[in-house]
């Protein structure tokens, strides 16, 4: 469990002293006391202010504010540090610099700028890590170590090269074997020596950041980048181990972040943390779907809301203020889907440089006597008031969507059929009919076990791994529900098409053969023509984007398209497989049909909505032994009547006892505890 040593849901920030004088201090202690504030996360950025020198250590600063912490009843997540190098280190050792996609290299400045296969940079961290873990590690104020931040972006440089090849060297043994996982008699492309292999970017192969002449190389170039700054991150979760095996090691993730492969990071992760920053506009569904899938990680483990913002962000174009009640509104919707700490950045918002106007639970006034200071205060208290009741509670669900990295990377990396599809956005039109409909979908990777599912969608699952065709088959044989869409079962991990017809490896289980792929301009449609009724499925429902010209080998066709040359041909086909189904939608359906398929799916297999609630009301349950909590988030703004059938509880909000007919009050929320 994430809180042992602090056994309530944790609650606090990034909190950064050091940029302040000390007679800010007291005043944090006493605003943090009246806030309910119990977690501090710290030293993130002080590298340069631990370690002034190459030999020199200083950390009586850290000392004196873990002290001071502690006095004052708050646990420390304690971060190493090493997000951003010190400037001495990027001038004696220019190498620990990036050089980025357009080939520069970079001077000192910015963070998260480190090269990440720089051995200066990975001895220094490791020192720094080691120096942190053996200074602190029997402090009782020490909860969780959180190393560097936000790790990304990519470098290019020729340690990166070099140590590129090594990786290659090591993935494929032979250049033979690379020549042709890369095609590279493509463009008079054969490699002779690993020292003519250059690094994919704009110098190269690519442009526009995601475009790329050669998918094969790019793919590994994203690999092993991820693979590298994992390398940093595991360095230093090795050495603080040496010295506290038992406090657990976490780095904060970024949700759908397209760099790194969080699905690989996590396997290293004792703990799942993450950065939640939407924008007043992001769906609600997404920011649900972003939860689930930070869940989703460590299959179903509960993981720590990082960072929010109390108020507002500086980084976005148009910084909106969170409206009265949304911040309260937000913090509950992780923790409905499982997350076990409400943080934020920052405790103390800064004076100066780029976050300055970047929200905080103390504002630049420096008072309690705000609205952000009094919602934060108000959001202590209930935290105070929940205790140990919901922590390591689980949140369970019997339909999954695949979500798969570096499936994302080949298919935007691609060349063709067409700029417009976004994988992430096509998962979420599935997770948000899903959501709509009142139905809990959990987001897994390929390597997750599909056994306890009901239904599994894997949406454009473009690049089939090797094994994972047999692991879909086995699953639908067993009885499973399983979905896919266009463009599926194109390539391999290599980016090399499984000849022989689409989709692939997937067209058994499918029953169905996909001859030529269609790409519809902006604002073109063709239409999904219901052959007759299934379910909810009935009439006739647009689609865009891409429209797959399949023909069935054995799966029955449901409905046609209405329009073009291939008006007749199968647009939506359903293929028996064993026990199970297996459904192909060959296009990108309108949000009608989504949500008309997903509730005919959801009805067959005999899942239902949690409660019967309008739209915008969210609800999820979270599980521990034989208790359970219904959260009931109400993101509208005036009061909506939520039906909860045969639940009944009491809210734990307002210790309100709560059955039949509920009234939610506006951006409001109920957790309804039932024995
Ligand atoms: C990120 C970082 C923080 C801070 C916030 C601002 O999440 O981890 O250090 O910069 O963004 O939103
Ligand atoms: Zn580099």
């Amino acid at each position: 469990m994430i809180n042992d040593k602090l056994p309530k849901i944790w609650y606090g920030g990034d909190y950064n002293p050091e940029q302040w004088e000390a007679d800010t201090w007291a005043e944090d202690d006493r605003m943090f006391k009246l806030a309910g504030i119990d977690v501090a996360t710290i030293n993130v950025f002080s590298w340069a202010l631990n370690q002034p020198s190459e030999d020199v250590y200083h950390f009586e600063w850290l000392d004196e504010t873990i002290e001071r912490l502690h006095a004052n009843g708050v646990g420390v997540c304690l971060a190493t540090s090493t997000g951003a190098h010190p400037a001495w280190m990027a001038k004696k050792y220019p190498e620990v610099l990036r050089v980025d996609y357009n080939g520069r290299k970079r001077k000192f400045g910015g963070r998260h700028n480190s090269c990440p296969s720089s051995p200066v940079y990975r001895h220094y961290s490791r020192l720094i890590a080691g120096e942190l873990a053996r200074r602190y590690k029997d402090h009782p104020a020490l909860l969780i170590w959180h190393v560097s931040n936000e790790y990304g972006g990519y470098c290019y440089c020729d340690l990166c090269e070099a140590q590129f090849r090594v990786w290659l060297q090591k993935r494929y043994g032979t250049l033979d074997k690379l020549n042709k996982a890369w095609n590279t008699r493509f463009w008079g492309h054969t490699f002779y020596d690993w020292d003519e292999i250059v690094a994919p970017n704009a110098l190269s192969e690519e442009w526009n950041g995601n475009r790329t002449n050669f998918q094969g190389i790019s793919l590994d170039y994203r690999r092993f980048q991820s693979d590298a700054l994992l390398e940093c991150y595991r360095i230093e979760y090795e050495e603080i181990k040496k010295y506290t095996p038992d406090v657990p090691v976490t780095t904060n993730l970024m949700g759908f972040y397209p760099e790194l492969n969080y699905f690989e990071w996590a396997k290293y992760m004792d703990v799942v943390s993450w950065d939640n920053y939407p924008a007043l506009d992001t769906p609600p569904s997404f920011t649900a779907m972003t939860h689930d899938l930070m869940r989703g990680l460590k299959h179903g483990q509960p993981f720590m809301l990082m960072e929010q913002t109390p108020s507002q962000q500086n980084w976005q174009a148009y910084n909106a203020l969170k409206r009265p009640g949304v911040m309260r509104l937000w913090s509950y919707q992780a923790v409905a889907r499982g997350a076990d700490t409400v943080m934020f950045f920052q405790l103390r918002r800064s004076i100066g440089a780029c976050e300055k106007y970047h929200g905080a639970v103390i504002e630049h006034v420096g008072h309690e006597h705000t609205r952000v200071f009094r919602e934060c205060a108000e959001l202590g208290r209930e935290l105070q008031q929940l205790g140990d009741k919901l922590l390591d509670s689980r949140v369970a669900a019997k339909v999954a969507i695949v979500y798969d990295w570096e499936n994302r990377w080949a298919t935007e990396l691609t060349s063709g059929p067409t700029v417009a599809l976004k994988y992430v956005d096509e998962a979420h039109k599935y997770y948000d009919a899903l959501y709509k409909l009142g139905i809990p979908a959990d987001m897994i990777g390929v390597e997750t076990d599909l056994s306890g599912y009901d239904i599994v969608i894997a949406p454009v699952l473009y690049m089939v791994k090797t094994g994972y065709a047999a692991k879909i088959e086995a699953f639908v044989e067993a009885g499973g529900t399983f979905v896919t869409t266009f463009f599926s079962g194109i390539v391999n991990e290599n980016d090399l098409v499984t000849l022989g017809g689409y989709p692939g490896e997937l067209r058994k289980v499918l029953g169905i053969w996909a001859e030529e792929i269609d790409a519809l301009f902006p604002g073109t449609v063709n239409q999904v023509v219901m052959k007759g009724e299934r379910g909810a499925l009935n009439g006739t429902y647009e689609c865009g984007l891409l429209c797959d010209l399949i023909h069935s080998e054995g799966a029955e066709v449901l409905a046609e398209y209405g329009d073009d040359f291939y008006k007749g041909m199968p647009a939506l086909t359903v293929n028996r497989f064993g026990n199970g189904q297996a459904w192909y939608v060959a296009t990108s359906p309108d949000e009608r049909f989504m949500k008309d398929f997903l509730s005919n799916l959801c009805a067959e297999k005999g899942i239902e909505p949690l409660v019967k609630a309008p739209a915008g009301v969210e609800a999820t349950l979270r599980v521990k032994g034989e208790k359970s909590y219904l959260f009931l988030l109400n993101h509208n703004p005036e009061a909506s009547a939520v039906d909860l059938g045969g639940r009944s509880g009491t809210d734990l909000l307002s210790g309100q006892a709560a059955q039949g007919n509920v009234a939610v009050p506006g951006r409001g929320v109920m957790i309804i505890e039932t024995v």
